[in-house]
């Protein structure tokens, strides 16, 4: 009999828990738009890879721009064969590492000092929260592109176009955070000219908390697109 890949579901309560014990960056910079990506956002977008479109466990994910490693590390605690995470800045990557040393996950996660360009290979899933280009235009594109080179299936957050306000109000009215949107259009494009193809965008409501100089209010709430993206 073959290799029988036999992993045990893990509860969503418990994935939360996990993640809210990786610590986060002290000293944000706003130029990379360096906020940690939310504990609810970061374990539904995992949960949905792992158990919703079988992305995780067994698979190669690599994290694009993976500031202190939620991501890859939570994946390597679902059951990935193997995570990398990379960013640019040494600081984050050198806490993504203490990260995974504490989360008893070392030899699982590979960490990379560096910038998106320079990471070769070829990955089952790319996991990425990238800058939304709130500070640089279009920086989130760049992501795009370069999962979409590294990997069959791409899970990428999004910054949602549409006035946000209205859509948080009929989430909450509905008494729910998430929910199947259409892509929009200029980015389905983009994704398309990029040899990708959007299957679903859920769209989610986010809250971070004031952190740069910029953020005018106590909370910042949104809504943001998990696209997941298929590589033609
Ligand atoms: C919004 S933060 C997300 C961090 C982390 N993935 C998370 O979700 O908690 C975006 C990250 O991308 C990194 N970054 C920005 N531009 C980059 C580039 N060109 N190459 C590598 N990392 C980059 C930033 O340093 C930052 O840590």
């Amino acid at each position: 009999m073959g290799k029988v890949m036999q992993r045990r579901l893990v509860r969503k309560l418990e994935l939360e828990r996990f993640l809210s014990r990786i610590a986060l960056q002290q000293s944000p910079k706003p130029n990379l738009e360096q906020y940690t990506i939310p504990v609810d956002i970061a374990s539904t977008m995992l949960y949905i890879a792992a158990y919703t479109y079988g992305d995780i466990i067994g698979k190669k994910v690599l994290d694009l721009g993976c500031g202190t490693g939620r991501l890859a590390i939570g994946a390597a605690f679902l059951g990935a064969r193997q995570a990398v995470g990379i960013d640019i800045d040494a600081t984050a990557v050198k806490l993504a590492f203490e990260n995974s040393v504490k989360a008893e996950l070392k030899g699982k996660v590979q960490w990379i000092i560096g910038d998106i360009d320079a990471v070769q290979g070829k990955f089952d899933t790319v996991l990425q929260n990238p800058p939304f280009g709130v500070q640089k235009r279009g920086a989130d594109r760049k992501f795009i592109e370069k999962a979409l080179k590294l990997g069959k299936v791409v899970y990428s957050l999004h910054k949602h176009p549409e006035r946000d306000k209205n859509l948080i109000k009929k989430l909450k009215a509905k008494r729910t955070y998430i929910s199947l949107v259409n892509p929009p259009l200029f980015l389905k494009k983009y994704i398309d000219k990029h040899n990708g193809k959007v299957k679903v965008v859920y769209a989610m409501i986010m809250t971070i908390p004031h952190m740069f100089s910029f953020h005018s209010k106590k909370r910042h709430e949104f809504i943001v697109d998990l696209f997941i993206i298929e590589k033609r």
